[in-house]
C-alpha cells in the first residue's frame, strides 16, 4: 500500500514516520530523519467539488473557487510563481521575517505550539523557527502532496523539530489535531493568504483562528498593501506566463477530476488590479463561442466572458486593522519593507471575542 493509499482509507489518518509500510512515496531517507513528524488526514477534497464546481459555472457570472488551484501541479506552479521578479510579495514578505525575527518571536513567544495556515512549502516558517523554537510546527494545507514533500523536507532540515502535518481545508470550519493540555497557542498566515477571501469570509475565518488561539493568543499575518496598479498588473500576469498555466491549471483539472472536456487552448489568463475594490481579479477568458461538458452538464460560453477564478484583496493597514477587530483581534505591531509593498502584522486575540463579533 502506498502512504497515500493509506492515508485515503482512513478517515483520520495518523502516522508517524517510524512507520515503515505507510511511507514508500515520499522515500526512504524520511526513515533517518530523526525530527518527528505526525500527519493527519483531514480529506479536504470531498465528494462536493463537484457541487461546487458545477454551482459555480451555473451562474450568470461564472466564478470557480481559487483553492481549486492547489492540485500537485498547481503548487508547483505556485512555487514557480513566488520565484518570478515580477511576484514580490514572497521576496518582500521574506525579507521582513529576515529583518524582524527575533522582534516577532518576542512577541508571539516561544516554545509554543505554532499553527502555520496554508503552509504550502513551508519555506517562510523556516525564517522564523530559529527565532520561535516552538515546542510543535502544525502546518496546516489542502495539497496532501505539497505538505507532505514539505514535512520531510522541514524534518530532515531541523531534527529535532516536532511536526505535527494538517492535510486540511481552513477556509470552512476546520479541525486541528491538538491535545487537550496544549493551552499555548500561536498562528502563523504569510503570504497575504487572507486577501484571497472576500472580506465577509476573511473575517468569519480570522474569527475562527482568534476562536482557536483564546484569549491573548497572536497571529502573525502576512497582508499585501495597495500599491501602484502597473506593479500589480506585473505581479498577477508575468512576462514568463507562469502565472498564466496557473490559472488555465484549473480547467485541467476539473477535466481530469470531474470528466469535463474544457480544451484549455480556447481560454486565456486575464488579471488586472479593480481599483475600487482594492483587489486584483483573475479570470479565465473565453477566446470562442463554445459548449462544454463537465460531469454529464452542458456549459455555454460566449466569446469574451470569463470564469472569475481569484481576488487578491490588497488592505490598507487601518481597513485590515479594522476587519481584524471585527474578527475579535487587536493589532499590535506592523512591520513593512522600506517601500512599503508588504506588511506582517502581529494580532492578539481580545478577551471575549466572540461576544464582541458584530452580528452578521
Ligand atoms: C496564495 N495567494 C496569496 C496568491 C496571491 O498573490 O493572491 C495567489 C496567486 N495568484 C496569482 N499569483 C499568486
Amino acid at each position: 500500500m502506498t502512504y497515500l493509499g493509506a492515508l485515503q482509507r482512513s478517515e483520520t489518518a495518523l502516522f508517524s514516520d517510524a512507520t515503515p509500510d505507510t511511507e514508500p512515496a515520499i522515500g526512504r531517507r524520511s526513515l533517518q530523519a530523526p525530527g518527528s513528524i505526525r500527519f493527519f488526514d483531514y480529506r479536504p477534497t470531498p465528494a462536493d467539488v463537484r457541487a461546487e464546481v458545477l454551482e459555480g459555472l451555473r451562474r450568470p457570472a461564472k466564478r470557480l473557487s481559487p483553492k481549486l488551484f492547489y492540485d500537485q501541479r498547481g503548487s508547483q506552479l505556485f512555487d514557480a510563481i513566488t520565484e518570478l521578479p515580477e511576484y514580490y510579495p514572497t521576496r518582500t514578505e521574506i525579507g521582513i521575517l529576515r529583518e524582524y525575527g527575533s522582534e516577532m518571536a518576542d512577541l508571539l513567544g516561544r516554545d509554543n505550539v505554532l499553527i502555520e495556515l496554508g503552509s504550502g512549502s513551508s519555506l517562510k516558517i523556516q525564517t522564523l523557527l530559529a527565532a520561535l523554537q516552538p515546542s510543535v510546527y502544525m502546518p496546516v494545507d489542502i495539497s496532501k502532496e505539497h505538505l507532505l514533500e514539505s514535512a520531510h523536507a522541514l524534518a530532515e532540515r531541523f531534527p529535532s523539530l516536532s511536526i505535527r502535518a494538517a492535510c486540511a481545508d481552513y477556509s470552512a470550519p476546520f479541525r486541528l489535531p491538538l491535545e487537550p493540555d496544549w493551552s499555548d497557542l500561536a498562528a502563523f498566515f504569510p503570504g497575504s493568504s487572507i486577501g484571497n477571501f472576500d472580506p465577509d469570509d476573511a473575517r468569519l475565518l480570522l474569527g475562527r483562528v482568534a476562536d482557536l488561539l483564546g484569549t491573548g493568543g497572536r497571529l502573525l499575518v502576512g497582508v499585501d498593501l495597495p500599491k501602484d496598479p502597473a506593479i500589480l498588473n506585473a505581479a498577477y500576469d508575468d512576462a514568463q506566463g507562469v502565472t498564466a498555466a496557473f490559472n488555465l491549471n484549473l480547467l485541467t483539472r476539473i477535466n481530469r477530476e470531474l470528466d469535463a472536456d474544457f480544451d484549455p487552448a480556447a481560454f486565456c489568463h486575464r488579471a488586472f488590479f479593480n481599483t475600487e475594490l482594492s483587489r486584483v481579479e483573475m479570470h479565465l477568458v473565453s477566446l470562442v463561442d463554445q459548449q462544454v461538458e463537465v460531469a454529464g452538464e452542458s456549459f455555454g460560453f460566449r466569446v469574451g466572458e470569463t470564469i472569475h477564478t481569484e481576488n487578491s484583496y490588497k488592505y490598507g493597514i487601518d481597513t485590515f486593522h479594522r476587519l481584524a477587530a471585527d474578527a475579535g483581534f487587536v493589532a499590535e505591531k506592523v512591520w513593512t519593507d522600506r517601500q512599503g509593498l508588504f506588511s506582517v502584522q502581529c494580532l492578539r486575540v481580545v478577551a471575549d471575542a466572540a461576544a464582541r463579533r458584530p452580528r452578521a
